[in-house]
């Protein structure tokens, strides 16, 4: 960008980057109405400096966006549950902007979390150069219209998918449990004048009228437009939660971002990426790009009376840190590059500075940074910033700061599934609701997960307590205290149970990729026993593996197994305990508990995880057989005969779980140190599938 720039610079002037001339300059004060006198209260900004201030933008600067609704019509043009090797939900929706049978429409492309509760939290932003772009996903359409590369005459090619997949990051957004929703900004409206002839600005001419007046809308008004019109999409999907909708763009893409942030108030955060002039950037200081100079490239992008402000940006009767502050008190995040000059970061910080009287009278905390932070050093408030090494672009470090700033600012740091590591072959886990007020944990009080009581989160902090009764005569009763913050996406804490405390540390549960949807292949079937290792705490004979004492440890396989079908008879005396260890993660309960209601710890059941539809158990003395089919974390179980849990999703570790890396194959275990046990004919089928990833 910097470079092509340059070249053009030569022959059309309009650009500074020398610091020394950007000369004094007057912003207008966003808390002082046009006539001079203050905006004294949030109720003065909300009823009336806010509107004044957004009719400036309407009438100077972008123009008018047409109120007239649009008779919105959309249609699911392709979905799969199983995208992104098994962790997401793709959707393909085409947005017909009217009824008309060749009403100009626009295709979304949303990828979801598979492993996120519903309704999800997403990013949303419009593309450059078509959806194919973002992900190389083969099933992603690819568009029909206008392009602005020239290189295949402004045709879109299938060469190009997974071009711009370093802006977009999709499966890092996926794992951080947010969903994508993205469109062609092409779609809405080809980024050439063509006195807007084409795109939705004709939707709105009528009586005669071929062109938008000096105080109507151009291009990137037609783009806001356009994203108010997703969003209007958003609120009809019920998986996606249009409460929690980050607004996200890139340069000419980032000013209609926050253009349609100011204007929608439906967008809860919105984010401008190197948006330069006629974004985030103050126009008075004319560095870089100047008024003068985009309005003579891109004729096409603000309204006609922006033209008068040629060279005069003074005069201008609003700068952009008011833009900014149109999106007050909702959270606004700002960021610049180091080489993007053209950009004037520096103009992009103190537009997000001015901005932050406007969110500080509203009773938020505005922009913590005074000063310009260092590089890569975010300052996150209300209001956050960065400017990161590197040119005009959107990568990795961008998008990892915003979703720290999401995870902030709807207190979701904490949020999620968490496995532990307690050391010495122990593993814990958390998982925290979504909202923050409840919870579970495994660890210190047995393989059974506790709810979380008196829980109390605090910025990155929580703590809480928890306790279990044991059963026994007389009951005993275990209470353990949990403290822990999050670092830099680690969890890292202590149990203290009694004078003892252990310390642990940890990371997000993994996304398993794998799913029980229909592309399973069986493998070759394995007799498990004959190839166990030999352990003197157990015997095997004619076929049946018995523990020799109620201590004998646990008989593992030394292969191990992903995703599988397992098949084990066992035999238990009345009252009997035992177990099956998946993988090391997780447990299938053996106890006979013949007659009695069902539940997660009873026979069958995965391990405080998921309790049999029915009790299919047989008395205690009689053989019994289960078939456990586990791919991923998706379990069906068959006691018995009885499909007892059928293609449920198991919630994370618990039970014999000795390991937090979830995502790893692991060997089968059968306990034996909690009573008298036999086995017989157990048996394991690898299941292999080909869309799944290695
Ligand atoms: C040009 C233009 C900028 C714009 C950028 C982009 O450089 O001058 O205002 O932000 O293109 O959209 O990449």
């Amino acid at each position: 960008m910097f470079a092509i720039g340059a070249a053009l610079f030569a022959q059309t002037p309009g650009f500074n980057y020398d610091e020394s001339k950007v000369g004094a300059y007057t912003l207008p004060d966003p808390l002082r109405f046009a006539n001079g006198t203050p905006v004294r209260n949030a109720d003065d900004w909300r009823t009336k400096r806010r509107a004044e201030i957004l009719r400036l933008f309407e009438s100077e600067v972008y123009g008018k966006t047409p109120t007239r609704k649009i008779k919105l019509r959309s249609e699911v043009l392709e979905q799969s549950a199983s995208a992104l090797g098994g962790a997401a939900t793709r959707r393909q929706v085409r947005l017909w902007f009217g009824e008309a049978a060749n009403a100009p429409f626009v295709d979304l492309l949303i990828y979801l979390p598979n492993n996120a509760p519903r309704p999800v939290p997403v990013f949303l932003g419009l593309n450059f150069a078509g959806n194919h772009t973002v992900n190389a996903d083969p099933a992603i359409r690819v568009t029909k219209s206008w392009m602005r590369e020239t290189a295949n005459n402004h045709v879109a090619s299938e060469k190009d998918r997974g071009l711009s997949a370093g802006r977009w990051e999709v499966e890092k957004v996926i794992a951080r449990g947010y969903g994508t929703v993205t469109a062609y900004y092409g779609d809405i409206d080809p980024d050439f004048d063509d006195g807007f002839q084409n795109g939705v600005h004709p939707l709105f001419y009528s009586d005669g009228k071929t062109k938008p007046a000096a105080d109507e809308w151009g291009t990137i008004g037609a783009w806001a437009w356009g994203l108010s019109r997703a969003m209007d999409y958003i609120e009809t999907d019920r998986d996606i939660d249009a409460k929690r909708v980050a607004l996200h763009g890139h340069s000419r893409i980032g000013k209609a971002a926050l253009w349609a942030g100011a204007q929608d108030e439906r967008f809860a955060i919105v984010i401008s990426n190197n948006s330069g002039e006629g974004g985030a950037a103050l126009a008075r200081r004319d560095f870089g790009e100047t008024t003068a100079r985009i309005n003579t490239s891109f004729p096409h992008w603000f309204a006609g009376n922006f033209k008068k402000y040629n060279g005069k940006p003074q005069e201008i009767p609003v700068d952009q840190h008011m833009l900014m502050a149109l999106i007050a008190p909702r959270p606004l995040y700002v960021n610049s590059a180091v080489e993007d000059q053209w950009a004037d970061p520096r103009g992009e910080f103190l537009g997000a500075l001015g901005a932050d009287p406007v969110y500080r009278l509203l009773g938020t905390e505005g922009l913590p940074a005074k000063a310009r932070p260092g590089i890569e050093q975010p300052s996150m408030g209300r209001i956050g910033y960065h400017i990161r090494n590197g040119k005009h672009d959107v990568t990795i470090y961008d998008w990892t700061q915003w979703m720290n700033f999401a995870d902030r600012v709807w207190k979701r740091g904490l949020a999620g599934n968490w496995n532990l590591d307690a050391g010495k072959g122990k593993v814990y886990w958390i998982g925290l609701a979504d909202d923050l007020k409840s919870g579970s944990f495994f660890g210190a009080t047995g393989g059974r997960l506790a709810e979380m009581k008196d829980l109390a989160v605090s910025g990155g902090s929580l703590k809480f307590r928890v306790e279990r009764i044991f059963e026994t005569t007389p009951p005993r009763r275990t209470e353990a205290f949990v403290e822990a913050r999050l670092e830099a996406e680690r969890l890292i804490g202590s149990t203290r149970v009694g004078e003892r405390t252990i310390k642990w540390e940890g990371g997000r549960a993994p996304v398993l990729n794998e799913h029980d949807n229909g592309s399973w292949k069986r493998g070759k079937t394995v007799r498990v026993l004959d190839s166990l290792p030999a352990a003197e705490d157990w015997q095997l004979d004619k076929g049946v593996l018995r523990n020799r004492s109620d201590k004998a440890k646990t008989r593992f396989t030394t292969e191990h197994y992903r995703n599988f079908e397992l098949h084990v008879e066992y035999k238990l005396p009345k009252g009997g305990n035992s177990g099956i260890g998946l993988r090391d993660h997780y447990e299938v309960q053996l106890e006979d508990d013949f007659g009695k209601p069902v539940s997660s710890h009873g026979n069958g059941a995965v391990y405080s995880r998921i309790a049999p539809r029915v009790n299919a158990s047989k008395p205690a003395g009689q053989w019994q057989s289960i078939d456990i089919r586990l791919i991923g974390r998706d379990v069906t179980i068959t006691l018995n005969g009885v499909k007892t849990i059928d293609r449920a999703t198991i919630g994370g570790i618990a039970g014999m779980a000795a390991t937090v890396h979830e995502d790893r194959a692991g060997p089968i275990g059968l306990q034996g140190d909690h009573g008298p046990v036999e086995f017989r004919n157990v048996t394991i089928t690898p299941l292999t599938s080909s869309s799944s990833l290695p």
